[in-house]
């Protein structure tokens, strides 16, 4: 069924949906682009309209640019529109969740079991002294009971903080500070590739230097010996199980804040993303439904994140229990106890709807096809990615190897600023590229524009731009206006400046090109990173590639590569040349990497980012400055030692 690689990749070849795709699919006419358009404020109020609210809204926006209210007037609960109304129309008995433990564990979450849940959680955060308008930080594993105390916070009207499990006691500190939260929900570890991950022990650490914390919350998850101080933590068997499963939900103004996201910025200090309640579940609600084409009763999503990430919240928690989705959630590493448990997983539960990152998708790549091929992957229906440009090497890689052609791919590009997705397919509709994230959805406005602020002419390049409020945008940063203004608002005046790069080709089709601080200027042409990646990864030895600009008295910048070689191959000056050559044929000589350094790690922070920075401070040789954020941070030193044992490059 699989034709070659090399006729998928072929220059200009689209992928439509299949008429059996779309013969079910929710959206199929490209009409909705133009009726969104012509009343787009109009367009996201029916889209509210899908959301139960105890009292209507009586204006859809006001726009004080930078500062939007969406729904303004409305109340509603975010938990009781993602749990009570299906339990009350009858569906307490669908899955919400199969949760499905690292060393092998199961649990089945009905609607009905999740809503109890979360009902005792949040009497238990109420017996806590968690009162409507506190922050609560959570610090968790994949365990179900991460999205219940997320759901748990919403229903008494607490904002949450969910804070990565991978972070360390400083992080923890900062973020907690930052939000002065009164509660940390935490767990007394995690599993972790097969050992377990004290996250207990460093919440006592950080609780040294948090002095608005009154209370932990604490579930045994790894059963090891753990402290407890008296009067302060609390075990979640003894003090939720003992509470009620009714909990009244709390009426929300439309604007109250749901909950606070850090996501580092480009200086140190981590921004507390802040996301409200109506219009953000409006947004991940109609873009979950119909970005991928979602059908309650046959489905079975899942979504590969963390909680720990936007990402979880908006395409594990919120999106897909508005919706009454039936999801999957697992606990630990894709490769534990072997390379196929993410396959295994998705034959095991059936799954339909696979949405996952390309990081992780190249990662696949270099283990090998043996791991899906050796599992049955016919239930596959819909893919997605997220997080980064994907590569049209990994793209069609996807397409073939796990969706066995067949399935659409909905590129989804958004970020944690957004909230919910922002440009992507509509995959009954569009007709996609490998690479390209297509067009922006039905109701949102985005361009391309140059330094001036003008929107380029298509097909052409520049700055990838937001033109219109959209109801799941920050509402700003915690605790400062004035650098939410600054970061996202002051360059272009009256347009949100996303911070990637980006191109339209002749069609029109939106091609991510990375972040703007990732362009390099090689003697005086502009190059992205993602496009020399890309074109390194075209080729078939290459598994993952990474580029930075390396300062250079003569060019500017001169292109470092570090690459990752699939399984069967080994570095040699011959490949390192043809790989040179590769790139000179696909971008143009300009763009042929200086130097190429084969590895076999690249160093990235735990959502899965290249830390590009690092590396052009290896290519500079200067030091290597703040890695705290790294998931591994062995990787960069043992790339630093090669990288300076390497004949001299210029
Ligand atoms: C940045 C946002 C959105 C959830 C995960 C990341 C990059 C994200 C794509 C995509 C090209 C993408 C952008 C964006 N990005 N998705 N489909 N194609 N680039 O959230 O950590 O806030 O990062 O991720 O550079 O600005 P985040």
């Amino acid at each position: 069924m699989n034709e070659p690689i090399e006729a998928l990749l072929a220059e200009g070849r689209t992928f439509a949906p299949s008429s059996a795709f779309a013969a079910r699919a929710l959206i199929t006419d490209a009409e909705v682009y133009a009726d969104a358009d012509a009343d787009w404020e109009g367009f996201w109020a029916r889209q509210a309209l899908a959301l139960d609210w105890f009292d209507e809204w009586h204006t859809v926006l006001e726009w004080n640019l930078p500062d939007a209210k969406w729904f303004v007037g409305g109340k509603l609960n975010v938990s009781y529109n993602c749990l009570d109304r299906h339990v009350n129309a009858g569906h307490g008995g669908q899955v919400a969740f199969h949760w499905e433990g690292e060393p092998g564990d199961e649990r089945v979450l009905t609607y009905r079991a999740l809503l109890d849940e979360v009902s005792r959680i949040a009497n238990a955060l109420t017996a806590l002294g968690v009162r409507k308008g506190d922050r609560v930080a959570i610090y968790m594993g994949m365990v179900p009971e991460l999205p219940a105390a997320m759901l748990a916070c919403a229903r008494i009207g607490a904002a949450h903080s969910v804070i990565f499990g991978g972070f360390t006691a400083n992080s923890l500190v900062d973020r907690i500070n930052d939000a002065r939260a009164v509660a940390v929900i935490t767990a007394d570890g995690a599993w972790r590739r097969g050992s377990i991950v004290h996250l207990k022990d460093i919440v006592d650490e950080a609780l040294g230097a948090t002095p608005t914390v009154r209370s932990t919350l604490v579930l045994r998850r790894t059963g090891h010996e753990i402290a407890m101080t008296e009067g302060r933590d609390h075990w979640w068997h003894e003090l939720v199980a003992a509470q009620s499963p009714h909990c009244p939900p709390e009426p929300m103004d439309a604007e109250d804040l749901l909950f606070i996201l850090y996501t580092s910025g480009t200086t140190g200090k981590p921004k507390g993303i802040m996301h409200t309640t109506g219009g953000y579940l409006t947004q991940v609600a109609f873009t979950h439904k119909h970005v991928f084409d979602l059908h309650p009763e046959t489905d079975v999503y899942w979504c590969t994140a963390d909680c720990g990430w936007v990402t979880g919240h908006s395409y594990i928690v919120y999106g897909p229990l508005a919706n009454r989705a039936t999801s999957v959630i697992y606990e630990g590493t894709p490769d534990f106890p072997d390379k196929d448990r993410m396959w295994r997983t998705v034959e095991k539960y059936g799954v339909t709807i696979y949405y996952t990152a390309p990081t992780a998708i190249r990662t696949h790549m270099k283990w090998g096809d043996e791991f899906p091929e050796r599992c049955d992957l016919s239930s596959l229906r819909l893919l997605g990615s997220v997080g980064e440009p994907i590569n049209p090497e990994a793209w069609v890689w996807y397409w073939n190897t796990i969706g066995r052609a067949t399935c659409p791919i909905v590129d989804t590009w958004w970020q944690t600023e957004t909230g919910a997705i922002m440009i992507s397919p509509l995959p009954g509709a569009t007709v996609c590229k490998p690479g390209s994230a297509t067009f922006p959805l039905p109701g949102i406005g985005a361009d391309i524009i140059d330094d001036d602020g003008r929107s380029v002419a298509v097909p052409g390049g520049g700055y990838l731009a937001l033109t219109r409020p959209w109801p799941s945008m920050l509402r700003g940063i915690w605790g400062d206006p004035e650098r939410y203004h600054q970061t996202y608002w002051a360059r272009f005046g009256d347009k949100y400046f996303a911070g990637d790069g980006a191109k339209r080709d002749a069609e029109g089709y939106f091609w991510l090109l990375g972040r703007v601080d990732d362009i390099m200027l090689v003697s005086g042409h502009n190059i992205s990173t993602t496009e020399v990646e890309s074109a390194l990864v075209d080729h078939p030895a290459v598994a993952e590639a990474a580029v930075v600009g390396k300062a250079d008295p003569t060019t500017g910048q001169a292109i470092a590569a570090f690459v990752i070689l699939r399984a069967g191959n080994d570095p040699s000056d011959v490949l390192v040349g043809e790989l040179r050559d590769h790139v000179g044929r696909l971008i143009g000589p300009i763009a042929k990497p200086r130097s190429i350094l084969f590895t076999e790690d690249l160093p990235k922070t735990r959502s899965g980012k290249i830390m590009r920075r690092l590396l052009q401070n290896v290519a500079e040789d200067a030091e290597l400055g703040d890695t705290t954020t790294l998931a591994d941070a062995s990787v960069v030193a043992g790339i630093k030692a090669r990288y300076l044992a390497q004949p001299n490059d210029d």
